[in-house]
């Protein structure tokens, strides 16, 4: 008896003090959060009253601040202190066999005194020189509740107050403006405990993105992950091969497992690309001759440019095939992805891959003449509005370096809007290599195209 006590009086004691210590730290933490938002206007509009009444040397005024900075690092301290002593316990705890939980232990108490030392870091006073008045408030602030999202939006200042070449000291977090039309959504998904895990809730953050609110705010909370995650195949057998079911969590697709996936299935869950998960099917695919003109192979493809074609993006819906293919040619190739009712992501990058999780809302995360070649097929079709394809057309063009293809593989649209696209993809003016139509119903055809984009004068 005495002995199993041991452990469990000792840590009864020990919960006392940490009750203490950190009520006395969630009051120190509100206090300085307040006076931090004060100082920044959050809770004032009007900033003739927020001059008036709230200067920075107002509320400082008869306030020692390097005492209370030192009085901080004290805290800090202590806290850092504990809880070494604490892990260390846990430690000791689990060796012994004691009886004590060590997962409550964990998740009760060294996780949060965790977190309150991370919050306790982030505090940071005003600087007490006097500011330029010129501070500015963004717009967006005031209309989140949420304290994550105004943690976030708020722009954070270079610690050593170094500008870069660009004149700013600040980080800007930044959330898209049509965040604003999915408030709800957006504070459900901030609305987490900082530290711990967060909910399985992707699917909400693909919602916000495919809805314009992007990109998604950064989280400060665990993503969760397969409990029986298993090491990836090594490359040579992963890139043709179904990865192990068990890699993937399955709670929002409606399939429990990559077979479930295969086009024969009524009840796979997605509609984009089906049979990409079947891998007969994507072995055939740019390699084994067609009698479909609209079918390039990208033996031929290269041969254009031999030796040139070294890195490029696939943009579309796939599991990567392509840029398995292209593997094999030594050409590094980047997949875009977006997890609509399959787990494309999560199969591309099983096989060895790379997905590029971006959304068409997005200009594209790459510099000016910066690609060998862009591929596209199967994502966009004879639905996409015309102005939206010009933009998107734009920025493949802006990334593509002179001298680069612009492959668009196996588009489909309407007979009649033939024309339009037609008009849409020459515009630019680059050399035709190879272009291709094929009839695809009697109401569709298919397009395929091989553009070079021309050097520039300017
Ligand atoms: C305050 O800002 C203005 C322009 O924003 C600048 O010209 C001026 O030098 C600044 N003053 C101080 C003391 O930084
Ligand atoms: C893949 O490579 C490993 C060594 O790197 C080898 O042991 C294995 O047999 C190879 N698998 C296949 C299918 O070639
Ligand atoms: C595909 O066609 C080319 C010529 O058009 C030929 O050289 C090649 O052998 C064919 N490959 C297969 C697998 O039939
Ligand atoms: C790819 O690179 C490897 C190693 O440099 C080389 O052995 C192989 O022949 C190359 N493959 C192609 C298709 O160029």
């Amino acid at each position: 008896m005495g002995r199993s006590c041991f452990p469990k009086c000792k840590l009864a004691k020990l919960m006392g003090w940490l009750q203490i210590i950190l009520g006395g730290l969630v009051i120190l933490v509100s206090i300085l959060s307040l006076t931090k938002f004060y100082s920044a206007g959050f809770f004032l509009r009007n900033e003739d009253i927020c001059q008036h009444f709230y200067t920075v040397k107002d509320v400082y005024g008869d306030f020692d601040a390097k005492a209370l900075s030192d009085r901080v690092g004290e805290v800090l301290n202590s806290l850092e202190a504990l809880q070494a002593k604490l892990e260390s316990k846990v430690q000791e705890l689990e060796k012994n066999k004691g009886t004590l939980d060590k997962k409550l232990l964990e998740e009760e108490i060294v996780r949060p005194l965790h977190s309150a030392n991370v919050a306790l870091r982030q505090i940071r006073l005003p600087k007490i020189e006097e500011k330029n008045n010129t501070l500015k408030e963004d717009p967006l602030i005031n209309f989140f509740i949420t304290e994550e999202i105004r943690k976030y939006i708020t722009p954070k200042e270079n610690r050593v107050g170094n500008f870069n070449v660009y004149g700013t000291d600040k980080v800007y977090n930044t959330i898209g403006h049509a965040c604003v039309l999915y408030k709800k959504e957006l504070e459900e998904y901030m609305d987490y405990d900082i530290g711990s895990y967060c909910d399985d809730d992707w699917n909400l953050a693909q919602k916000l993105m495919l809805n314009g609110c992007d990109p998604v705010p950064r989280r400060r909370c665990l993503t969760r992950a397969s409990k029986v995650y298993q090491k990836p195949y090594p490359i040579n057998e992963s890139l043709w091969r179904l990865p192990d079911h068990r890699n993937v969590r399955w709670g929002n697709y409606q399939c429990r497992n990559f077979e479930c996936l295969s086009s024969k299935n009524p009840k796979r869950g997605y509609s984009k690309c089906t049979g990409c998960f079947e891998m007969e099917k994507e072995k055939l695919k740019w390699v084994s001759n067609s009698s479909l003109a609209v079918d390039f192979l990208i033996r031929d493809v290269l041969a254009i440019k031999p030796g040139e074609i070294r890195i490029g993006l696939d943009y579309g819906i796939g599991t990567g095939t392509f840029a398995a293919r292209m593997r094999e040619q030594n050409v590094t190739i980047v997949s875009t992805a977006i997890n609509l009712g399959a787990p494309f992501n999560e199969m591309i990058a099983l096989r060895g891959l790379i997905p590029l999780y971006v959304t068409l809302n997005q200009r594209l995360p790459f510099f000016d003449n910066t690609m060998d070649l862009i591929h596209t097929t199967g994502f966009m079709d004879g639905w996409i509005d015309l102005l939206l394809l010009d933009y998107i057309l734009y920025d493949w063009d802006r990334i593509l370096r002179p001298g680069g293809l612009l492959w668009i593989d196996n588009f489909f649209c309407n007979k009649k809007d033939l024309d339009d696209y037609m008009y849409m993809f020459l515009q630019l003016r680059y050399k035709k290599h190879k272009w291709a139509i094929s009839p695809k119903s009697k109401d569709e055809v298919y397009l395929s195209a091989l553009l070079e984009k021309p050097p520039r004068a300017i």
